[in-house]
């Protein structure tokens, strides 16, 4: 029942979550601005100057825009530093096995991830060719929880989006699969995720057939 498959890239198919944390977390201790211990949560799927006003909520004074910007290309060097290191052993388990299993069944596949960074993680985890359509998240205007991401994902697909199966990690994107009008899979904890089509505890779990019904 459905022609194509839309991923997220950190969480989902890339061990990146803890790397954006910890860039993040480098950033607040050098200009000592505390972070709650479960911020790593609400992070997840928000883009970079999004992600950087939830870090500055508990800090000391105001940072102005030039600021601001200089403190989220800082905290994408300390990003970069590591993911220009990484290669594919840095694929979740199964990440593979689960892309290949979409393309055997014939289905499209799409990239939907936030992340600048995407095309260089695709290359360093040798599977860009696996991907028929990947969004360039330079052209997003509104970010997750807005379906934006994912509707071009089908656009550039040329799928009707009813017709997509999305996979995401984060709340903010399982809420855009929605408001895209696709089928959500989660990919972590019920708890998080309760608003999707089907959670699964990791994408090795996923089985493009047990979906077939939803
Ligand atoms: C998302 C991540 O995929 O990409 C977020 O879940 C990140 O943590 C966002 O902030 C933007 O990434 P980047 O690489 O453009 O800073
Ligand atoms: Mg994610």
């Amino acid at each position: 029942r459905f022609e194509a498959v839309v991923f997220d890239l950190d969480g989902v198919i890339a061990d990146t979550a803890g790397v954006h944390e910890a860039a993040w977390r480098r950033l607040a201790a050098e200009i000592d601005v505390p972070l709650a211990d479960d911020i790593g949560e609400r992070l997840k799927g928000v883009d970079r100057r999004a992600s950087l006003d939830i870090v500055l909520e508990q800090a000391p004074r105001a940072f102005d825009d030039a600021e601001r910007e200089a403190l989220a290309a800082r905290k994408n060097g300390y990003y970069r530093e590591r993911i220009e290191q990484f290669g594919p052993q840095d694929l979740l388990p199964g990440a593979r096995e689960a892309i290949a299993s979409v393309r055997a069944a014939g289905l499209g596949i799409a990239l939907a991830s936030a992340s600048r960074n995407a095309p260089l993680l695709l290359e360093r985890l040798g599977i860009a060719d696996l991907f028929d359509h990947v969004v360039d998240a330079n052209r997003i205007r509104h970010s997750k929880p807005d379906p934006e991401i994912f509707l071009a994902a089908a656009a550039g697909l040329g799928v009707a989006p009813s017709a997509c199966l999305g996979i995401e990690d984060a709340a903010a994107g399982v809420a855009s699969i929605r408001a895209a009008g696709m089928c959500a899979v989660g990919i972590g904890s019920y708890e998080t995720l309760g608003d999707a089509d089907a959670v699964l505890p990791s994408i090795a779990a996923f089985d493009l057939g047990a979906f077939a019904t939803l």
